[in-house]
């Protein structure tokens, strides 16, 4: 769940100066040097529509199209070492997996939603039927799918994707699993109530959050206080979202959800695990 906050040190000198120049040609592009005609207006000329400063919608489109592959390629770069990096987790998310599997079905079909390399989605295939995992990053997919062949389980599918996609039928989960993300998107209640309509009545949610506004230790605040500069800049593509957990808990009672279990997770960032009925 904090894996996004372990690879601080992984970030690598060309984004630095990539944003430098991009930055730099934006701010002139906006500051007006690139007019240099009179400001007067031309009597002949047709009014214009909008003042070209104003963002569009479609200047907006591109802006998150634009996040959403740096975002993509944040995770891709982190696919072939995010496993020796999860280690130093095994502990809390082992306890996790077994509350986790007190709640699976052999009948379920379950979406692992943000599987990354899918070392999880393949622990909890062995408790359910048909279990699906998902994530933005192609590289992390295909990790995940070469463990799958070479482990010969049949039960388990890896696609990359959002929750969005169309493909993802509403009513047809019986659980979703959402570790280590939520936190880390900034249209979660959007995403939170995509996960209501794709399960089925009665179905679970269960998920961990980092709960950042927390009390964590001075240097972890120092940590998370440097990304959120870092993320100010645009040194940093992740969006991080300050949650307090009773914030989490309000979020997905707020999409219909009933809360099962919540429990807070103290390890280095707080995080909380929360289960919860559609
Ligand atoms: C911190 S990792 C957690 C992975 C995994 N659930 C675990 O517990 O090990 C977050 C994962 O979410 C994926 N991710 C981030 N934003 C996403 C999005 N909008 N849709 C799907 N996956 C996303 C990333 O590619 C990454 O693999």
């Amino acid at each position: 769940m904090e894996t996004c906050l372990v690879f601080l040190p992984l970030i690598k000198l060309r984004w630095v100066t990539k944003y430098i120049f991009q930055s730099g040609v934006g701010a002139f592009s906006n500051c007006g040097f690139s007019h240099h005609r009179s400001v007067l207006p031309d009597r002949n000329e047709a009014p214009k529509s909008a003042p070209q400063h104003v963002p569009t919608v479609v200047q907006n489109a591109k802006k998150k199209v634009e996040m959403t592959l740096e975002i993509q390629k944040f995770w891709d770069r982190q696919a072939k070492r995010y496993d020796q990096a999860e280690k130093q987790f095994a502990t809390v998310y082992s306890d996790i997996i077994a509350k986790t599997c007190k709640y699976l079905n052999l009948k379920d079909n379950v979406l692992d939603y943000g599987c990354a390399t899918g070392s999880k989605t393949i622990e909890l295939a062995e408790k359910v039927k048909q279990i699906h995992g998902l994530d933005i990053s192609s590289e992390m997919i295909s990790e995940a799918i070469k463990k799958k062949n070479e482990l010969k389980i049949s039960n388990i599918s890896f696609t990359q994707g959002t929750i969005f996609d169309s493909d993802l039928e509403k009513n047809s989960f019986d659980t979703i699993i959402a570790y280590g993300i939520i936190h880390l998107l900034e249209d979660n209640q959007k995403v939170i109530q995509r996960i209501h309509e794709l399960l089925k009545q009665g179905g679970l949610f269960i998920s961990t959050t980092a709960c950042m506004k927390d009390k964590m230790a001075i240097k972890t605040r120092i940590k998370v206080t440097l990304y959120i500069l870092m993320k100010r800049l645009g040194i940093f593509p992740l969006h991080l979202n300050m949650f307090k957990s009773s914030d989490i808990e309000n979020i997905i009672m707020a999409q219909n959800f009933k809360l099962i279990e919540s429990e807070k997770i103290k390890d280095e960032i707080p995080a909380i695990f929360i289960i919860a009925r559609k």
